[in-house]
Parts: C-alpha cells; sequence; structure tokens
C-alpha cells in the first residue's frame, strides 16, 4: 500500500489541536458543519488512534500503568499508530479527493512530546519525515485556553488518563509549544482564543474556515 500522496487528487487535511478541556469535541462538529456549508462532507478522526489497530495502541498511551513508560516508548508508539493511520485511512481518503477533520495530529507530537516532555525537536521531525513523507496539515486550527481551566473542565470528566495525570508546568510547556509552532507559520495556523464564549468561538473559527477557503479556491 502506498503512502503518497497524490498531488492532483488530493482533499484537504484539516487537524483541530489545544491543550485538555478546551472543547475540542464541539469545536470539531461545529468546523464539520461549516464544511457542510460549501458541500464538503469530511472523514472524521483522530489521533492517537483512527483505525483498529491505531486505537488499540491508543489504549496503551493513555491508560495509567504501573510501570512509567519511557519517553522514547511514548514518542514511538505515537508515531506507529500514525503510521497505521495514515496507511490505512488518511493516504487513501485524501487520494480519493475526500476532506479529513483530525482530532490532533503531528503538532500534538511536537507540543505534548516536545514542549511537554522536552524530547528532542530533531528527533520528532526525523519520525515525521520517515513517517510522512511530505504530509502536512493544510491548515491547524488551535484551540487555546489557560491550561489552569482547561484541565479544571477535563478533571470534572472522570478518571484523568495518563496525560491528564500531568501537571500544570507540563501543559504550560505544551500550550507554549503550540503557540510557537502557529507564530512560525500564521497562514497555515489559526489560533482561537476558546476562553471567549461559544459563540463567540465559533464565530472566530467560521471566519477561519472562510478564509481558508477562499485561499484554496484562489489556487
Ligand atoms: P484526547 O483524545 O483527549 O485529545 O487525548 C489524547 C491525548 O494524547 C492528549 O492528552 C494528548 C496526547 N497526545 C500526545 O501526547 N501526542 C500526540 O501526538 C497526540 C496525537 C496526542
Amino acid at each position: 500500500m502506498s503512502n503518497r500522496l497524490d498531488q492532483q487528487r488530493k482533499g484537504s487535511f484539516i487537524t483541530v489541536e489545544g491543550t485538555e478541556g478546551v472543547g475540542k469535541t464541539t469545536n470539531i462538529a461545529w468546523i464539520r458543519q461549516c464544511l457542510n456549508t460549501y458541500g464538503i462532507e469530511p472523514l472524521m478522526s483522530r489521533e492517537p488512534g483512527g483505525t483498529n489497530l491505531a486505537e488499540e495502541i491508543r489504549v496503551l498511551l493513555l491508560e495509567p500503568r504501573e510501570e512509567p513508560m519511557a519517553e522514547l516508548t511514548e514518542l514511538l508508539l505515537i508515531f506507529a499508530a500514525r503510521a497505521q493511520h495514515l496507511a490505512r485511512k488518511i493516504v487513501p481518503a485524501l487520494n480519493a479527493g475526500q476532506w479529513v477533520l483530525c482530532d490532533r495530529f503531528t503538532d500534538a507530537t511536537y507540543a505534548y512530546q516536545g514542549g511537554g516532555r522536552l524530547l528532542d525537536k530533531t528527533t520528532i521531525n526525523n519520525l515525521e519525515n520517515l513517517v510522512q513523507a511530505d504530509l502536512r496539515p493544510d491548515l491547524v486550527l488551535i484551540l487555546d485556553i489557560e491550561p489552569e481551566l482547561g484541565l479544571q473542565r477535563a478533571r470534572q470528566r472522570g478518571e484523568p488518563d495518563r496525560f491528564e495525570q500531568e501537571t500544570l508546568e507540563f501543559f504550560r510547556r505544551v500550550r507554549a509549544a503550540y503557540q510557537e509552532r502557529a507564530s512560525q507559520d500564521p497562514t497555515r495556523y489559526l489560533v482561537i482564543d476558546a476562553g471567549q464564549s461559544l459563540d463567540q468561538v465559533q464565530r472566530q473559527i467560521q471566519s477561519g474556515i472562510e478564509a481558508f477557503m477562499s485561499r484554496r479556491l484562489a489556487v
């Protein structure tokens, strides 16, 4: 199975990012609705996960366990899940001209494993090139919130997973890493202030999608 992108037929690849408790689920549903108004029904997916095997790897990654997971094990499991997700789902969909809307992707690796765990960015970049070749999201929406607020919300949802158990400092670094990535490429990244009212957040998302669509139509 080829992991190569067919540039002629390629659909667009949109990803949504943010720290815990930022309201990704609600906002992803809204992004889908915005795309629907253009007659686009995106394939919905998430990371880690998206295929049966990748979802099994997700369980390994998220379940708290007695034996601490080495940081490199975590990083390799994330890219293993991603390789499976790309090969079985994302690349075939994009090559068939379908749009893909994904809850998290490699920006999360730069933010959580790079920013949070302080892993070397070059290592992440090498794995990114190995697993993805030249595939990168066409648009990344980063939902940005004060980590204190997000964690409060996330922890109300029940037992915290392995990442939700991390410290506030960890999430501050994750947030800073997202912001840094966004500042390096302001056209491809859209940072949304998710601390605003839902209505304001949705309006900001809608105008971001509109701007993306007009750029895409202009090509
Ligand atoms: P979520 O589905 O609630 O967003 O949970 C997924 C968790 O996995 C979240 O805490 C972030 C983490 N994660 C990483 O650490 N690195 C990654 O590359 C991805 C995709 C997720």
